[in-house]
């Protein structure tokens, strides 16, 4: 945990943005797995995290800005508990560690916000992700759940996300660990995949560094030689010579920072010819992203410009032709690159989705397109100092997309299908950092993770 006076600071700047009303936080419970009381691993809600600290279910919060209280709402543990799960320090110990003296039972909470509402102070509340939370809004503010979204309080949502947007020097330190171990476990999958080993054994190897940490994975791995499949949680697939292994996976440390890191290694000591063109495209191109990175610069530009430059790539090796300016325009580069080229990191590996990625990646200036591709790019704002991304370009060879562009002609201008037949099997390159824009520019955090194809041979040899 950090000082209760950053607790203290970022609560009172939130009040000064909201002004009037309630904010409400509302922490995470523990969720049964295939029974009540054997549960998931906990996590806590990151914007709890955030203002008040504290991570342990059974807790919520609120910052009452027209009577200026700060309350925490949540149990002493009975001795029944201390029994089962050894002692805690009390309620009030906690919210002292956070700066806060006002604590009340958990069960008074529905009746502190009826009251509040009956008085017509506004209560403002985020967008929930877990039920118990939705059953509860419906419950105190007798808003049923398919309508919560929409009546979250834009102004709350826009204050949490200035705020969590720009990490100070201490978040900063957090993330370089989680970043730092991040790239440990790359390097380790890196040293250890032998020809013959299930997918699952790297998978497990890295989970297992993520959790000795003293944190656990910031999402789950992605680690396959179907790289090509992006969100691919599958781990059964045995590495075979001449397949690549893509793995897209990192940490998040004790105090929930994430790192994401992608990295794309051949089975064999060595990529062949043809892995090592594309490989050296997908480098160049992230190297150059990274290049473009500084305060002012929108991050859709350096998406865009990315595109390409991966096309110019894909049309030395005879896969796209024609205008690449108009390619991309057209969206034809979005065959082989059809997500975004990043987004922002902090709390959460894609931080702040749950209040809405358009409030998090866009603004007045930067709208997001609807174009197949770039329509997944989650951040395309302008980019300010503090901001902390991922750049994670990729080149994939996806058969059913490449099949039903070519049975449609799409693109027939600035796309080679008989060429890219020939790349069927190939799989998929992603090469991905996390990066915090400066004042005059930016910074790849941790320590450098082996990325040419020669270090990556190294570590295959
Ligand atoms: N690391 C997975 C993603 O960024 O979606
Ligand atoms: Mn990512």
């Amino acid at each position: 945990m950090f000082s209760a006076n950053t607790y203290q600071a970022r609560r009172a700047r939130l009040k000064q943005d909201l002004a009037s009303g309630i904010a409400l936080f509302l922490g995470n419970q523990e969720i049964g797995m295939n029974y009540a009381g054997n549960t998931y691993h906990f996590r806590q809600d990151s914007n709890f995290l955030y203002f008040f600290g504290l991570d342990q279910p059974g807790l919520a919060a609120l910052i009452d800005i027209d009577n200026d209280r700060e309350i925490i709402f949540g149990d002493d543990v009975s001795l029944e508990d201390v029994v089962w799960t050894g002692a805690v320090p009390k309620m009030k110990m906690l919210a002292a560690g956070v700066g806060l003296r006002e604590v009340l039972p958990l069960r008074r909470l529905t009746g502190y916000l009826k009251k509040a509402r009956r008085s017509g102070q506004a209560i403002h509340f985020l967008p929930p992700y877990r039920h118990d939370n939705m059953l509860f809004l419906k419950e105190a503010l007798n808003i049923v759940p398919a309508r919560q979204k929409t009546a979250a309080s834009e102004a709350f949502i826009r204050a949490v996300v200035a705020q969590r947007a720009h990490k100070s020097a201490e978040e900063l330190a957090e993330m370089e660990r989680a970043v730092n171990l991040s790239g440990a476990m790359h390097v380790a999958a890196m040293r250890a995949a032998r020809e013959g080993q299930i997918e699952a054994e790297l998978a497990g190897l890295v989970e297992g560094m993520a959790v000795s940490g003293g944190g656990n994975l910031s999402y789950p791995v992605i680690l396959s030689v179907n790289g090509q499949i992006l969100h691919n949680h599958y781990h059964g697939n045995t590495l075979q010579k001449g397949q690549m292994v893509l793995g897209d996976f990192g940490a998040e440390t004790a105090m929930h920072y994430a790192g994401d890191i992608t990295r794309t290694f051949p089975v064999s000591a060595k990529f062949t010819a043809k892995q090592r063109d594309i490989y050296d495209i997908v480098l160049d191109a992230e190297v150059s992203a990274i290049g473009m990175l500084r305060p002012g610069i929108s991050y859709q530009e350096v998406h865009l410009a990315t595109a390409r430059r991966m096309a110019a790539g894909l049309k030395n090796l005879g896969l796209m032709r024609g205008d690449l300016d108009e390619a991309v325009a057209q969206g034809a580069h979005a065959l082989f690159f059809p997500h975004g080229l990043g987004h922002m990191i902090g709390l959460d590996v894609h931080d702040m989705e749950d209040l809405g990625e358009n409030y998090v990646g866009y603004s007045a200036e930067v709208r997001r397109s609807d174009q197949f591709g770039t329509a997944y790019l989650r951040l395309g704002r302008a980019l300010e100092p503090g901001f902390v991304l991922t750049v994670e370009p990729g080149i994939y060879f996806i058969p059913e997309l490449i099949d039903q562009w070519r049975r449609k002609k799409k693109f027939e201008a600035f796309i080679n299908y008989e060429a890219v037949a020939k790349y069927r099997h190939f799989g998929g390159i992603r090469i991905e950092d996390n990066v915090v824009i400066t004042d005059t520019g930016h910074r790849i955090l941790g320590d450098p993770i082996p990325k040419s194809a020669a270090e990556v041979e190294a570590l295959r040899g």
